[in-house]
């Protein structure tokens, strides 16, 4: 059995509709300078109505399985990583299972919103650890847009669509050399969608009310990423025995540029040395880190032996960071 377990493969997949900032000053009283001073966000891919979020991610894994070299039937272990799975039950990793082929493998959800796929990879390399999974496909997707409040400009503006998927498995050195994750539930009512589920099923009410969306304190968020990210980015730094001038590149979750630029500036790592496309995609949730992870690599930000930190947050509150050595 292997020691190390790496990423030996990744893939992404975007929506093809861009919605601009300009796009949505025509539907909500919002504007492009303030979308961009505020967010970084330029414009973001939003799916069509026929699209769920099962469907992204299952491009995005078949991307991923075609990069690693991995049939279908290899996987054992699907986890998909979402806030916004096709619905209820069953799990969107079922969903996917089917659509991609994947007869041999169990699948579940993972709920951590947008650290989501950072949660999911520290589970697949437990899974690999302790015997369980061979080889664990990981994705994170999400079609948010179908949950947003379009009369909300605190929401609308910033969350979209799209998926990234890794193949999880053991490799002779290196790979993920660490992770931390952690919870705060104190901070759940920062960021959350208050119908749907069994504290509030759906009624007329609900839905006249528009309780089925996105309900988001950006400020209290904006305090509480600008501290954790740091944080949990240390912890996984620690717990992988190295130490920040060993890290060569940073792949961030893409919430806010100024959240970015700040966690970067604290840890002295220049701008150039982080991979950010907020402004092409803004907030994918769970979908952010791998896609970003995904694009850094192809286009060689990320080379075989550099040192990756990975660090997201979210809703939860949720927060976690893992420190991979490239594999590939
Ligand atoms: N367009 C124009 N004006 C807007 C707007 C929009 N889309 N959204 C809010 N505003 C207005 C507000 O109504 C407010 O106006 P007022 O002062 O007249 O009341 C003003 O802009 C400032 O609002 P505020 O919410 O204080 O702005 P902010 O600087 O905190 O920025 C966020 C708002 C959402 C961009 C910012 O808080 C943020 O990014 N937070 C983190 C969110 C996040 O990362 N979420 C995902 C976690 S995974």
């Amino acid at each position: 059995m292997n020691k190390s377990v790496g990423i030996i493969g990744m893939g992404s997949y975007l929506p093809e509709r861009i919605v601009t900032n300009f796009d949505l000053e025509k539907i909500m009283d919002t504007n492009n300078d303030w979308i961009v001073e505020r967010t970084g966000i330029e414009r973001r891919r939003i799916a069509e109505k026929d699209i769920a979020t099962s469907d992204l991610g299952a491009k995005a894994a078949e991307a991923a399985l075609l990069d690693a070299g991995v049939k279908a039937e290899e996987i054992d272990l699907i986890i998909t990583a979402t806030l916004s799975p096709d619905m209820n039950f069953p799990s969107t990793a079922c969903i996917i299972q089917e659509k991609i082929g994947a007869v041999n493998a169990a699948a579940f959800d993972l709920g951590a919103a947008c650290s989501g796929f950072i949660y999911a990879l520290t589970t697949a390399k437990a899974f690999i650890l302790s015997g369980q999974a061979k080889t664990v496909l990981v994705i994170g997707a999400e079609v948010i847009s179908k949950l947003l409040n379009w009369e909300d400009r605190k929401t609308a503006v910033i969350f979209a669509d799209g998926a990234g998927a890794a193949v999880v498995s053991g490799v002779e050195e290196g790979g993920i050399l660490s992770t931390a994750l952690g919870a705060d539930g104190t901070g759940g009512k920062f960021l959350y969608m208050p119908a749907g589920g069994t504290r509030m099923p759906a009624t007329h009410e609900t839905v006249d009310k528009k309780l089925h969306s996105v309900v988001m304190d950006g400020s209290e968020v904006f305090k509480f990423a600008s501290r954790k990210m740091v944080e949990v980015s240390e912890e996984a730094i620690r717990r992988s025995g190295l130490t920040l001038n060993d890290i060569d590149y940073l792949v961030p979750h893409q919430a806010n540029l100024r959240i970015i630029n700040n966690a970067a500036k604290r840890m002295n790592i220049p701008m150039d040395r982080v991979y950010v496309n907020i402004q092409e995609y803004g907030n994918i949730s769970a979908a952010s880190v791998p896609i970003a992870l995904d694009e850094a690599v192809k286009k060689g930000h990320i080379k075989k032996g550099d040192h990756i930190l990975v660090v997201g947050f979210g809703a939860g509150l949720t927060w976690g960071a893992a420190i991979i050595q490239w594999n590939k």
